[in-house]
């Protein structure tokens, strides 16, 4: 059993995954769907603010695609709308929900990194600065993929932290015992936890050991900030035309940092 306390190098990547663990999943499923709480998804005052956001950007009717939908929180609000809807996520309880919950929407258990869906869309959406948990080759092959399967003048919203995340976080390790388990194990564990800061790459990692009987698993969480000019160039570079940033879309809240920007990007 080896802790490991060192630094990761930028963007390495861990054997495990808080999104694919098979006891951790279900747990983010129950966070998903309490509609009180920030974690996993927004509650659910804020989800309603972001599809009205989203709806009055997109066309009505619109073919959309949406990447990391979890459960399905935004997914179901836009084919109430009318939208022909596809969601893709790689948590396989999150898509047995979502699939279980509605049949007129189109889920697809997969990687959007690994195996980005096929098909043409008018509206992408990804939402909970997930963007920023890739990184930058990940995101760019995204992105890449992300404007090509947009049809002409389709558009892709997402939202991202602005380098004001800095005052939400600082760097440190803390420890969490849990003797009869909780959200990362089902019985006895102990959570060693770390933020390390990286400052010229405007990227945080969470570096979490989890610790049960005499086994060790590992996982490193990236978190990464832009500049809004920095945002706008990559997306130029990728080919959208226009770009527009809204920055206080929901005002002072609770989300892990209110420094969040929310990008309309137009192919
Ligand atoms: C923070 S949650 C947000 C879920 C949803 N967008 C919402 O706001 O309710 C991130 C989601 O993205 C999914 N995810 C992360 N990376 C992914 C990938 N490479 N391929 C597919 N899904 C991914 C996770 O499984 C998780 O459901």
């Amino acid at each position: 059993m080896k802790i490991n306390d060192r630094k990761p190098i930028l963007f390495e990547k861990s054997d495990h995954n808080i999104w694919t663990d098979p006891y951790i999943q279900q747990q983010m499923l129950k966070k998903h769907l309490d509609l009180h709480s920030d974690e996993a998804s927004r509650r659910q005052e804020y989800i309603v603010k972001i599809v009205n956001f989203i709806l009055q950007h997109a066309k009505p009717k619109s073919r959309s695609l949406d990447l990391g939908c979890g459960p399905g929180l935004y997914t179901s609000h836009l084919a109430d709308e009318m939208h022909t809807v596809t969601g893709i996520d790689f948590n396989k309880a999150s898509i047995e929900y979502a699939t279980h919950k509605r049949k007129d929407i189109e889920y697809i258990l997969g990687d959007y990194i690994m195996n980005y869906p096929t098909g043409q869309y008018d509206l992408i959406t990804m939402i909970y600065c997930d963007m920023g948990t890739h990184s930058d080759s990940d995101r760019d092959k995204l992105l890449k993929n992300i404007y090509h399967s947009l049809t002409d003048n389709g558009i892709f919203i997402f939202d991202i932290f602005s380098e004001g995340i800095i005052n939400d976080r600082q760097e440190g390790k803390s420890w969490e015992y849990e003797p009869s388990g909780g959200f990362w194990n089902e019985s006895e564990y102990l959570l060693l936890s770390q933020t390390f800061h990286y400052p010229r790459d405007k990227a945080f990692a969470y570096q979490y050991n989890l610790i049960v009987e005499d086994t060790i698993k590992q996982f490193i969480v990236w978190e990464r900030y832009y500049s809004e000019k920095e945002i706008t160039d990559l997306l130029k570079k990728i080919g959208f035309r226009e770009i527009s940033i809204h920055k206080n879309l929901l005002g002072k809240n609770n989300f892990t940092s209110s420094s969040e920007m929310f990008i309309v990007a137009e192919k």
